[in-house]
């Protein structure tokens, strides 16, 4: 039996991970370190001063700055983003998504959210739908970002769920390391090249369907 379904925020309730693509894409054009969609792909589901990291080292520029600097910038990227989402609106919840979490509270199962982001509270706020979540794991309380497991096993505790009786669902490469490695069974929103660890894609949350993760998940072992 399933205990939780644990999401993933950014990309998968909603397509803020475009607009963490456009604040970093602006902050590497002001730094002089352009990139594309296929090496923003390495930064999904990282947190904000990881993701940095990796934009430097990508530009070759990992040494060029001090602690105070990479502050600084961490917080120009985020003033960019934080505009982004002043204008979000239940209207930005991507579709499938509240007709799925309303499935998953009539079954009885627990539901979470293993966020990267220090802004997932504003955006799930906006978004009108933390009467859904029994329990969101944000940023501000992990050590480890992912694709470390502790978001989702600190987001199973919370709701006495046990790892192995857990869904995760991700739309990050990074993601779904995290949830493999927390022992649960992983669900990748997007495409197969990026998530073919997961144990079952679908192509977009309109795919989103309880009865399809019971089928699939009763056939994991
Ligand atoms: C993750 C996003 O959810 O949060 C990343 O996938 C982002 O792209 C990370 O960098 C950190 O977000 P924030 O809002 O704390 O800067
Ligand atoms: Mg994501």
């Amino acid at each position: 039996h399933i205990d939780a379904i644990i999401f993933d925020l950014d990309g998968v309730i909603t397509d803020t991970a475009e607009y963490h693509y456009l604040a970093w894409k602006k902050l590497g054009e002001e730094i002089g370190i352009p990139f594309d969609r296929e090496f923003n792909e390495t930064l999904k589901g990282v947190s904000r001063m990881d993701s940095l990291e990796r934009i430097l080292e990508h530009g070759g520029r990992q040494n060029d700055f001090t602690p105070v600097q990479k502050e600084a910038l961490a917080s120009k990227k985020n003033d960019h983003y934080v505009q982004l989402i002043q204008t979000i609106t239940e209207k930005d919840v991507l579709p499938g998504v509240e007709n799925f979490l309303k499935q998953i509270k009539e079954a009885g199962i627990k539901i979470a959210m293993a966020s990267s982001s220090k802004n997932a509270l504003f955006v799930t706020e906006k978004l009108g739908l933390m009467t859904y979540f029994d329990h969101i794991v944000d940023a501000a309380t992990v050590v480890r970002s992912k694709p470390d497991p502790e978001v989702f096993l600190k987001a199973a505790k919370a709701v006495d769920a046990a790892p192995a009786n857990c869904i995760g669902v991700e739309d990050a490469a990074a993601g779904v390391c995290a949830i493999n490695d927390a022992e649960m069974f992983a669900v990748g929103i997007g495409d197969r090249s990026v998530l073919g660890h997961a144990r079952m894609i679908l192509q977009s949350t309109k795919e989103l369907n309880l009865e399809t993760f019971l089928n699939e998940y009763a056939k994991k072992d």
